[in-house]
């Protein structure tokens, strides 16, 4: 059955498409599941008109958009975007976000960051007065992963979260998840965030993380979906 969460991601999506894409724009696609709805969205624009081109985020993504028709590109062709469309985990009222929770958030950082603008599509389950509730994934390569959790943990002691629980995220199986680039996840479980950008600055600076899902100065404006199909811009 289709829930009020599902109609909220389902208004945000549409809003989205609405209100940002224009003929000709070289677009970024986020992922997630209100992600695959902006992209089913947008297949069916395209069905009737609409030309775009468009870089996936994820192998996920990039199949829903072959399926559907839309005209695909890859950065060997493409290396500016004007604008990338993508959901969150959480929003905070500066537009700071944690994203991740579906493991993209690597390829989606690189999307977004070649692109003009990026913007975020929540529900209104996403919008927080303080990021962190939902655990910060961190991506780390394979090699060594054990030791950089060690230093992971030590680093997120030092920015004031004592005992952090770093956990390896794992398939249904128990098998360790794999990113699209090869590299496992580890989900910190902070509580609340409340240094954002220092916490983005330095959890790079750990040898073997590779990216994180803590996005600060990225998204330019919110689409916030609600269940009764309305939806808000935030800038
Ligand atoms: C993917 O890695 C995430 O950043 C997603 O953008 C996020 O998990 C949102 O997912 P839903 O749209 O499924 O809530």
């Amino acid at each position: 059955a289709r829930t009020d969460q599902d109609r909220a991601k389902q208004a945000a999506a549409d809003a989205a498409l609405k209100e940002f894409v224009r003929d000709g724009m070289v677009l970024g696609l986020g992922s997630g599941s209100t992600s695959l709805r902006f992209v089913r969205a947008l297949g069916a624009a395209v069905a009737q008109g609409l030309e775009v081109t468009a870089v996936p985020s994820s192998t996920t993504t990039r199949e829903l958009a072959f399926e559907l028709g839309v005209p695909l590109a890859t950065f060997a062709e493409v290396q500016h975007l004007d604008l990338t469309i993508d959901g969150a985990d959480e929003v905070d009222p500066d537009g700071n976000m944690l994203k991740g929770g579906g493991g993209s958030l690597l390829w989606e950082r690189i999307v977004a960051g070649a692109s003009d603008r990026m913007v975020a599509m929540v529900d209104p389950s996403k919008t927080v007065e303080r990021l962190g509730a939902f655990p910060l994934a961190i991506e780390v390569v394979r090699f060594g992963w054990e030791s950089t959790r060690a230093s992971l943990e030590r680093t997120l002691a030092a920015l004031g979260h004592p005992e952090p629980k770093l956990v390896l995220r794992t398939n249904t199986d128990g098998s360790p998840f794999t990113t699209d680039s090869g590299n496992h996840i580890l989900d910190a479980h902070l509580g609340a965030i409340d240094n954002p950008l220092e916490l983005d600055a330095r959890i790079n600076w750990v040898p073997g993380a590779v990216e994180h899902g803590l996005f600060t100065g990225v998204a330019k404006a919110v689409v916030l979906g609600r269940p009764d199909g309305s939806h808000e811009v935030r800038d």
